[in-house]
C-alpha cells in the first residue's frame, strides 16, 4: 500500500522562503510516490490573535500557493484544516493524554511566551492538535523543516502511549527534514530563523515579493566584513545562510559555489544569489495570480476537504471507540 504524507503551514502572514525551501518544495517531490494531504492549518494561526480578515486573505494565499509551486490536487488533498472538524476533536483527545509539563518544555511555546503576560491556552495546547493533524491520518512520514523536529517526537510520544493505553490504532510517524535549507535564517539578524511573523520586513522574502524587493532584501542582508565567500556557520552567519539558500535552489553544492565565487565580492555574490530566488520564484508567481480569484481554487478545496473528512472520520470513530465516547455503532 502507498505510503502516507502529511504536513501543514499556519496562514499566519505571507509565506516564506524559509517555508518554501525547508518543507514545501519537498512536497512537491514527494506527491509522485506518496499519499500526501497538505493542509493550511488555520486553527492552529488562531493560538495568536489574528486580524479576521487578513487570516482569511491569508488562508485563500497559502492555498493558491500549494498549487502554483506544483502540487497536483489530482494527487495531493489539499485541504483547509478548519474545514475538517475532526481535527479539532481528535486534538482535544490527544490533549487528554499530554501532560502540562511536556508541553511547556515545548521550546516554540517557550519562545512565543516568554515575558508575556497573557498567554493563551492554545499556545500551550497546540502540540497536541499538530499531533492530531498527523495521526488522523495514518501518516507514514511528515516533511518540515528543522524547528518542528521537536513537535514531532513529541506527536510520536503521544501516539504510543495513546496505543498503549488505550488501543493500538495509530502509525508512529517519521520525521522528514531536508538535507540543505532545513532551517532558513533571518536575512537581517542571520542567527535567528526566518520567519514570517518578524516585524521586520527585510528579515524575509516571501513567495510573492517582487524581484526589485527580493534584490533589495538580499544586498542588504546582514553579512561580515572578512569580504571572502565562504561557508563558516559560527562567523559569518550571513554569507552561510544566502549559501544555503542558493545551494538549495539550485542543488548546487556549497562547496562548489565556495569555488565559484572565489576572488569575488559580497556584491557580486549577493547578486547572483538574488538572481536565483528571483528566478525559483518567477514561475510561482505566475500560477498564483491566475489562482487565486479563481472558482478552480475553490473546488479543489471543497473535494480536498470531503476527502480529508472521510479519511479523518474513520480514524476519529476508531479513537472514540478506543476511549469508550459516545455509543458503540457499526
Ligand atoms: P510553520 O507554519 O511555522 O512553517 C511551515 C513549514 O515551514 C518550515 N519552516 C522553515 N524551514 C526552514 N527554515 C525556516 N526559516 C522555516 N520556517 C518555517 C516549518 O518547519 C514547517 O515545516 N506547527 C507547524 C504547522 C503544522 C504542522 C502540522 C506541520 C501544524 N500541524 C502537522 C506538519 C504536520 C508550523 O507552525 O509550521
Amino acid at each position: 500500500m502507498m505510503k502516507t504524507i502529511f504536513s501543514g503551514i499556519q496562514p499566519s502572514g505571507s509565506v516564506t522562503l524559509g517555508n518554501y525551501i525547508g518543507a514545501m518544495r519537498q512536497f512537491v517531490e514527494l506527491q509522485e510516490d506518496y499519499d500526501c494531504f497538505f493542509c493550511i492549518v488555520d486553527q492552529h494561526a488562531i493560538t495568536v490573535q489574528q486580524d479576521r480578515l487578513a487570516l482569511r486573505k491569508n488562508i485563500r494565499s497559502l492555498a493558491a500557493l500549494y498549487v502554483a509551486i506544483g502540487l497536483d490536487p489530482s494527487k495531493a488533498t489539499l485541504f483547509i484544516q478548519s474545514e475538517v472538524p475532526a481535527h479539532a476533536q481528535a486534538g482535544w483527545m490527544l490533549q487528554c493524554v499530554s501532560y502540562i509539563g511536556e508541553l511547556e518544555r515545548m521550546t516554540q511555546f517557550k519562545d512565543k511566551s516568554a515575558g508575556k503576560e497573557a498567554v493563551s491556552a492554545g499556545l500551550l495546547t497546540y502540540p497536541p492538535l499538530m499531533a492530531a493533524d498527523i495521526l488522523l491520518y495514518g501518516t507514514d512520514l511528515v516533511p518540515v523543516g528543522e524547528d518542528q523536529k521537536q513537535h514531532l517526537e513529541l506527536t510520536r510520544d503521544l501516539a504510543e502511549r495513546f496505543n498503549r493505553k488505550y488501543n493500538d490504532i495509530f502509525t508512529i510517524p517519521e520525521v522528514r527534514i531536508p538535507k540543505e535549507g532545513a532551517r532558513v535564517m533571518s536575512l537581517q539578524e542571520p542567527t535567528k530563523k526566518m520567519s514570517k511573523s518578524d516585524p521586520n520586513q527585510k528579515a524575509f522574502i516571501t513567495l510573492l515579493d517582487e524581484p526589485k524587493q527580493i534584490e533589495k532584501k538580499i544586498k542588504s542582508a546582514v553579512t561580515d566584513s572578512e569580504g571572502v565567500v565562504k561557508y563558516d556557520k559560527e562567523n559569518k552567519p550571513g554569507i552561510s545562510n544566502l549559501l544555503s539558500i542558493y545551494s538549495a535552489l539550485e542543488g548546487i553544492s556549497v562547496a562548489d559555489l565556495e569555488q565559484q565565487f572565489s576572488g569575488k565580492g559580497y556584491g557580486d555574490f549577493k547578486q547572483a544569489a538574488a538572481d536565483v530566488v528571483i528566478k525559483h520564484l518567477a514561475p510561482i508567481q505566475e500560477r498564483y495570480y491566475a489562482l487565486i480569484e479563481s472558482d478552480e481554487l475553490d473546488q479543489i478545496l471543497d473535494e480536498g476537504a470531503e476527502k480529508a473528512r472521510f479519511r479523518a472520520g474513520k480514524m476519529l470513530k476508531k479513537m472514540e471507540n478506543a476511549m469508550g465516547l459516545g455509543r458503540k455503532r457499526k
